[in-house]
């Protein structure tokens, strides 16, 4: 699999329920963090590692994500009379020109294995990306995704994001059991999804960034309703370890877990804190919060 992925899967079906009243109305991946809605940063990610074909997984509800990867001529139009040039750069540039959206609709809920092998049709026999708006990876150099096709490219293997978690978080992550690792990667002997601390092979837990062989199709074809119900794309990874190389990557970067509040919340702040504009109103804003609170005391 020493191809170049060029193709990007966003499974953006689930119902956010988490987020509720706000996606009611709102899908959940078009949820800001500062002003940009989670999908874009994930988009973003994977035109930066390579692809050129970003494949929407969605559900009859959602269409504000397309609409929002769609053009908008009126706003374009009235932006460019009124000369306001860097907003109409950043309505164009959602998707740079070279790169195409596909939307394809999940009919009903049976998971994020099923989520994938909709993407089936349109991936077709080459390798690819998952990419799990939720999990926003920030780092100042090249973005997990760039990194982890980097790798599979180099390795002919398939290639999860890693990170190590606590214990008592296991039964929320996907969990790999590796090799040895060599650098930022090792390969993977066993993965098995949201399993209990005590009965978890490691604390490694996956996190949505995901370079996996088309063969995933065939194999997600056959993969039975696993934890919570769901067919998992853990489980037909466990079934493509025994044919073909599987590496876990520990990424360089830092991944807040946007399905969360707190995750939302820990994104903002430190998105915040790192933006040009935005960081010295930020940081007084943070320390007059705590201080008003009586949260802590500050030097
Ligand atoms: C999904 C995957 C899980 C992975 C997690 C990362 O779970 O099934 O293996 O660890 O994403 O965010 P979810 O969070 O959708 O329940």
């Amino acid at each position: 699999m020493s191809q170049r992925i060029r193709k990007a899967v966003f499974p953006v079906a689930g119902l956010g329920t988490r987020f509720l009243p706000a996606t009611k109305t709102v899908p959940k991946e078009m949820l800001p963090i500062i002003d940009k809605p989670l999908i874009q940063y994930a988009v973003d990610e994977a035109v930066e590692a390579g692809c050129d074909t970003l494949i929407f997984v969605t559900n009859r509800y959602k269409h504000a994500v397309a609409d929002y990867f769609d053009k908008a001529y009126e706003l374009e139009q009235k932006l460019e009379q009124a000369g306001k040039l860097e907003q109409l750069e950043l309505v164009r540039n959602v998707l740079p020109s070279h790169v195409r959206a596909v939307f394809v609709t999940q009919a009903e809920a049976l998971g994020l294995g099923h989520a994938v092998l909709c993407a089936k049709p349109i991936v077709g026999n080459e390798p690819f990306a998952v990419l799990l708006p939720d999990d926003l990876i920030w780092n100042r150099g090249p973005g997990a995704l760039k990194q982890m096709a980097d790798a599979a490219e180099s390795s002919g293997a398939s290639v999860i994001a890693v990170q190590d978690v606590p214990r008592d978080q296991t039964g929320s992550y996907g969990i790999v059991a590796t090799e040895t690792f060599s650098g930022r990667e090792g390969r993977i002997s066993a993965i098995v999804e949201k399993p209990s601390p005590e009965t978890a092979p490691s604390t490694l837990a996956v996190v949505g960034r995901y370079v996996l062989s088309a063969r995933i199709f065939d194999l997600l074809e056959s993969t039975t309703p696993g934890a919570g119900g769901e067919i998992q794309l853990t489980d037909a990874i466990a079934a493509l370890l025994a044919e073909h190389p599987v590496h876990a990557y520990r990424f360089r970067g830092t991944r807040f877990d946007c399905g969360t509040h707190i995750g939302l919340i820990e994104a903002t702040i430190r998105y915040a804190l790192d933006h040009e504009k935005l960081s010295d109103a930020a940081q007084q804003l943070m320390q007059n919060a705590l201080k008003e609170l009586g949260v802590t005391e500050l030097e």
